[in-house]
C-alpha cells in the first residue's frame, strides 16, 4: 500500500470508507514544513545515538531539504491514499532517498509524539503573529486616545447615561483587556514550549535518543516529564483556543459600540470609506461590516474553544484518534484572527469622532447627579441625604423637562436648603470630569498618566 505506515499486520488494504474518514491531509498539510524540520532534528538524534552514519545523516538532510523545496513549490503534494501529512512526507522522502535510507528515519519516534510537538510549533509561531496584530490594535487605540485629548463622551452603565468621561479614558478601557490577552499569550508560551518529542507512541523510546537535542533544534524547551502526558495532553491547545476566543470577545465589545456609535441616532463616529461597505440596493448605505464581522467571528472563536474542549473531555490515556480533531479548531481560530485583526485595526485607526456631538450629549440625562451628591458631601451633608437631595433635584428637573443646570437659585433652594449657588461649580462637564482624580479615574491628569503607562506596556510586547 503506497505510503501506508502500518501495512505489516494487515491482510487487506484499507477500505475506501476508512480512507475517507481517516484522512487529514486536507487540514494537516500546513504542518508539512514543521514536520520536515522535526525530521531533520530527529535524524541528528539518530546519528548522535549511532543509528545513522555521518554520511547517512548528510544524505538524509539533503533529501529532506529537497523534499522541503518540493513541498514549498508544490511539486510534492498529498496523494489521495496518504493518510496524513506524516505518512505523505515519509512517502516523499523514500521517493527521493530510497527505502534503504528513507526507511530508517521513523526509528524511535511515533506520529503521536511527532504530531503533539508539531502542533505546538505551529501554534507558537502563529501566536507571535497574532500577538503582533493585537499590539497593532492597541497602538491604534492609544493613538486615537492621544489625539483626542480632552474630548468628552457620555459614559454609560446599563446603556444609560451615567457620568461624563473622557473619550481617551473609554478607548483606554478597550486597550487594557488586550494587554492582558498579550500577557496570557506570553504565559501560555512558557507551557507550550515544553517538548513532547521523545515520548514515542506513549511509553518513551528504547533507543536512547536525546530528546533535548531534538527540542533545541526545533526551538522548543525542556522535554515534558511524562511521555504519556506528552503524547496525550492537548490542554495547551485548549488554552490557546481560549486566549484567541477572549481576544475575539474583547474586540467584539468595541465592535458593538462602534456599530452603535455609527448609527444616525448616535452619530458619534464616521467610518473611513476604505473600511465600510455599501448596499446592493440602497445607494445611501454605508455599513460597518468589519465591526459586524468582528462580532460574528467572536462567536465562531468561542465555538472553536467549546468544540475542542468537548473533544478532549473524558478521553482515556494515552493517544486516541479523537485527538486528530484538535487541529481544525485552533487552525481556524488563527486564520480568523489573522484576517479580522488587520481589518479591525484599520477601521479603528481611520475612524473619526464627532466630538461636538458627544460633548453636547454628555451632560444630558442628568449625568451630573452624582457630582451634585458628592458636592453636598463635601459641604458636610451625609451621603444618604446627599443622594436623596440630588435625586429630588433630578425629579424636579425631569418633571419640567429641564436639565440640572437650568433651575434658578431660588428653585435650587426650594428643593433643598443645602443646594446653594456654589453647586454650579460641579454642574459643568469639565468640573465633573476633572474632579474625578482618584486612581484610574477620568480626570485628564489621571488619563494622561494612564496613556503613558499604556505606551510603556505596549513596548513590552
Ligand atoms: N494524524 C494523526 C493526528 O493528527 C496522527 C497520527 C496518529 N495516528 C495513530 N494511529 N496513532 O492526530
Amino acid at each position: 500500500e503506497a505510503g501506508a505506515l502500518w501495512g505489516g499486520r494487515f491482510a487487506s488494504g484499507p477500505s475506501p470508507e476508512l480512507q475517507a474518514i481517516s484522512k487529514s491531509t486536507q487540514f494537516d498539510w500546513v504542518l508539512a514544513q514543521y514536520d520536515i524540520r522535526g525530521s531533520k532534528a530527529h535524524a541528528k538524534a539518530l546519528a548522535a545515538a549511532g543509528f545513522l552514519t555521518e554520511q547517512e545523516l548528510t544524505d538524509m538532510h539533503a533529501a529532506l531539504d529537497e523534499l522541503s523545496a518540493r513541498v514549498f513549490d508544490g511539486r510534492f503534494v498529498a496523494a489521495e491514499e496518504d493518510e496524513d501529512v506524516h505518512s505523505a512526507l515519509e512517502r516523499g522522502l523514500i521517493e527521493i532517498a530510497g527505502v534503504q535510507l528513507g526507511g530508517k528515519l521513523r526509528a524511535g519516534r511515533s506520529r503521536n509524539d511527532q504530531v503533539a510537538a508539531l502542533g505546538r510549533m505551529y501554534l507558537l509561531e502563529h501566536a507571535e503573529n497574532i500577538a503582533q496584530l493585537v499590539v497593532d490594535l492597541v497602538e491604534a487605540l492609544h493613538a486615537q486616545a492621544v489625539s483626542h485629548e480632552g474630548a468628552i463622551l457620555p459614559g454609560r452603565t446599563h446603556m444609560q447615561h451615567a457620568q461624563p468621561i473622557l473619550l481617551a479614558h473609554h478607548l483606554g478601557a478597550h486597550a487594557w483587556p488586550l494587554i492582558r490577552d498579550l500577557e496570557r499569550l506570553r504565559d501560555w508560551k512558557i507551557r507550550t514550549t515544553a517538548s513532547p518529542y521523545g515520548g514515542g507512541a506513549l511509553a518513551g523510546s528504547s533507543l536512547a535518543l536525546d530528546p533535548r537535542l531534538v527540542a533545541s533544534e526545533l526551538g522548543l524547551g525542556e522535554p515534558l516529564e511524562n511521555s504519556i502526558d506528552g503524547t496525550a495532553a492537548r490542554d495547551v491547545f485548549a488554552e490557546f483556543a481560549y486566549i484567541t476566543a477572549q481576544i475575539g470577545i474583547d474586540v467584539s465589545r468595541l465592535a458593538e459600540e462602534i456599530i452603535i456609535w455609527n448609527t444616525k441616532e448616535f452619530g458619534f463616529v464616521r467610518l473611513h470609506d476604505g473600511y465600510s461597505t455599501g448596499s446592493s440596493i440602497m445607494p445611501q448605505k454605508k455599513n460597518p461590516d468589519i465591526a459586524e464581522l468582528a462580532r460574528g467571528k467572536s462567536g465562531r472563536l468561542i465555538g472553536n474553544l467549546t468544540g475542542l474542549l468537548a473533544t478532549l473531555k473524558a478521553q482515556p490515556l494515552a493517544y486516541n484518534r479523537d485527538l486528530q480533531e484538535d487541529k481544525e479548531p485552533v487552525f481556524d481560530s488563527i486564520s480568523q484572527l489573522e484576517v479580522l485583526l488587520p481589518a479591525f485595526t484599520g477601521m479603528v485607526a481611520t475612524m473619526t469622532f464627532n466630538t461636538e456631538r458627544m460633548a453636547e450629549l454628555a451632560p444630558q440625562g442628568f449625568s451630573l447627579a452624582t457630582d451634585v451628591a458628592e458636592w453636598l458631601v463635601k459641604q458636610g451633608v451625609i451621603f444618604r441625604d446627599a443622594h436623596e437631595i440630588s435625586g429630588e433635584l433630578v425629579r424636579y428637573c425631569e418633571e419640567r423637562g429641564i436639565e440640572l443646570h437650568d433651575p434658578s437659585d431660588e428653585e435650587l433652594q426650594s428643593v433643598s436648603e443645602h443646594l446653594t449657588p456654589g453647586v454650579r461649580e460641579v454642574l459643568t462637564i469639565e468640573g465633573s470630569v476633572n474632579s474625578r482624580i482618584g486612581a484610574g479615574g477620568t480626570a485628564s491628569v489621571r488619563v494622561a498618566e494612564q496613556l503613558a503607562t499604556l505606551a510603556e506596556r505596549i513596548a513590552e510586547f
